[in-house]
């Protein structure tokens, strides 16, 4: 799985744009999916240019709203996401964990209601610097999967985004990235007695540089990429070498 990221970039000029040129550079395989998640203001342009072009690019929402009572105001619910058949969504990105100050409990009610929309979570997690430096992140990593539960698994795929890597230009080794992700998987499927893979992608100032050598690990399933997703040569490109 290739996950574009935008974060908070993009007008409508240039998510037409993207839109319009990735799908005439990649054909996305139904084992590899090629995931894109604009901000959501952008997700109903979005779906219109994906269907025009008959793209089988998937849509991701970068936000999903844990209630589903339509008081609440700057709430985007599953069921408005499933109405632009959004695909995918991401939970847990250390952004909004810092800016939005979530936390396991309220992660839960956001997995919750993508799950029962059937809406696939793409569950972020990775630890802060000083953590990596006492050499606790495993023990950090435990307590961020805690909320998880098995049925959750059919619908989730982990994206393992090291903090300090994130758009720092550091990514982690490759070394470290193939340890991480290989405890992840060996973690969950003994924790949740697993029987499907667990699938895990990494992110973290990924490049196109950079991006073979990442993915020649057999732990790392898929990429999840912010600042170099947003130039449409560029993701093309990372998307063909996958
Ligand atoms: P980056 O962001 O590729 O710009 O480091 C990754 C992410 O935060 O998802």
């Amino acid at each position: 799985m290739i996950v574009s990221n935008w974060k908070m970039n993009g007008s409508k000029e240039s998510v037409e744009k993207w839109l319009n040129e990735v799908s005439k550079n990649i054909h996305p395989r139904e084992n590899n999916p090629c995931v894109f998640c604009p901000p959501a203001c952008y997700l109903d342009l979005s779906r219109k240019i994906i269907d025009e072009n008959s793209s089988l690019i998937k849509l991701g929402s970068q936000i999903i709203e844990s209630s589903t009572q339509n008081a609440l105001t700057g709430g985007i619910s599953s069921q408005m996401l499933k109405d632009y058949s959004t695909d995918y969504v991401l939970i847990g990105h250390s952004e909004q964990r810092e800016h939005y100050k979530e936390d396991n409990s309220s992660l839960r009610l956001k997995l919750n209601s993508a799950i029962q929309s059937q809406i696939s979570v793409i569950f972020c997690l990775g630890e802060p610097e000083e953590i990596k430096n006492n050499n606790q992140t495993q023990e950090f990593l435990i307590d961020q999967l805690e909320l998880l539960e098995e049925e959750d698994f059919g619908l989730l795929t982990l994206a393992y985004e090291p903090i300090w890597a994130i758009g720092t230009g550091l990514k982690a080794e490759n070394k470290y990235i193939d340890n991480i992700h290989g405890f992840l998987k060996n973690y969950c499927q003994t924790r949740f007695d697993l029987k499907q893979n667990v699938s895990v992608v990494y992110g973290g100032s990924v490049k196109l540089e950079n991006c073979e050598e990442i993915l020649s690990s057999d732990n790392v399933d898929g990429l999840l990429i912010g600042g170099a997703s947003l130039d449409p040569e560029t993701f093309s490109k990372i998307y063909n070498i996958s």
